[in-house]
């Protein structure tokens, strides 16, 4: 499976496009039980199958024994990069959801993990189809209603009139239609953060020379997974960026980037800062002291700037 092939029939009329599972297998089960009653001829996904939750390895298998083709999120890309002895920014503190998963993760599933590409092409024909996670080259990309036009027509510029590019990464559904392309961001599995707790994906139905986007929320036993989530050893293990992830979990809303925010103000780091994104044990048991979650607005990706975050 290569980014140059198309990994589905130039006639596929529907497709299934689920992202963001981030270990939450009670979501993405039950999201799998809803597509199957959706007439629905294919199913993808678009990165960012692990750390969140707690079941990154179940995830994994799950989407491994379907042959569900996948793209590599960040996620992914953080474990790659790990193996990497002379970056200590990946032995930080506030890398350590990610470090449990590295190490609970099989030796199949690393080498699985990794040969994900960025980005794959779905169909060509009279209606293109791409995917990505970010956008493509840059898997953490925030493509919004705030992207400047300027931003989109060099994204579009290597890819055919007609496309479309379905991106993930913002656990936020939107969608933008211009005359010669579409863009449609896909809503979170296993981690929503825009306020519906229910696990969310997309189905892409064939319209004419183009795809029709029907964004679908799936209730599923939340109680549970937070419970077992709770109970597992990585949250023993995670500390207070594992809680951010559970608190993420609970409510579906941003937790992580404003408790980063706020960290990067307490220690005076830049964006910029080489290493800016590596904290100690102490750095974020101080910050988390004083941490108001509550000054934080619920803020639409689309409709206002982030906080100083990555
Ligand atoms: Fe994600």
């Amino acid at each position: 499976m290569g980014a140059d092939q198309p990994v589905l029939e130039s006639d596929t009329r529907s497709i299934a496009i689920i992202s963001d599972i981030h270990g939450n297998i009670r979501a993405l089960d039950a999201v799998l039980a809803d597509i199957a009653a959706q007439d629905v001829e294919r199913v993808v996904c678009n990165g960012d199958l692990i750390t969140g939750s707690a079941h990154a390895a179940e995830v994994v298998a799950r989407i491994r024994t379907l042959g569900i083709p996948c793209t590599r999120g960040n996620h992914e890309r953080y474990l790659a990069e790990m193996d990497d002895p002379a970056d200590a920014k990946w032995r930080a503190a506030n890398w350590t959801p990610t470090q449990h998963d590295y190490i609970s993760l099989t030796p199949g599933q690393h080498a699985w993990l990794r040969e994900l590409p960025e980005l794959l092409w779905l169909c060509d024909g009279p209606a293109p189809l791409v995917m990505t996670h970010g956008a493509p080259g840059n898997d953490s990309a925030r493509l919004t209603a705030q992207t400047p036009p300027p931003e989109w027509r060099n994204l579009f510029a290597d890819f055919p009139a007609g496309i479309t590019l379905v991106g993930s990464h913002l656990h936020w559904f939107w969608q933008t239609a211009q005359s010669d392309y579409r863009f449609v961001r896909t809503p979170s599995v296993g981690l929503p953060l825009d306020g519906d707790v229910r696990a969310g994906y997309v189905i892409l139905r064939r319209n004419g020379d183009g795809w029709r986007a029907e964004h679908r929320r799936v209730g599923y036993d939340l109680q549970t997974e937070l419970e077992a989530f709770r109970a597992s050893d990585y949250y023993q293990a995670s500390g207070i960026v594992g809680h951010l992830f559970w608190e993420e979990l609970r409510t579906a809303r941003w937790w992580l980037m404003p408790f980063f925010a706020h960290l990067r103000h307490l220690c005076n780091i830049s964006n910029a800062a080489p290493g800016g994104f590596g904290y100690s044990h102490e750095d974020l048991a101080a910050a988390w002291q004083t941490f108001d979650h509550s000054q934080y607005p619920e803020y639409n990706p689309d409709q206002g700037a982030f906080p100083d975050a990555n």
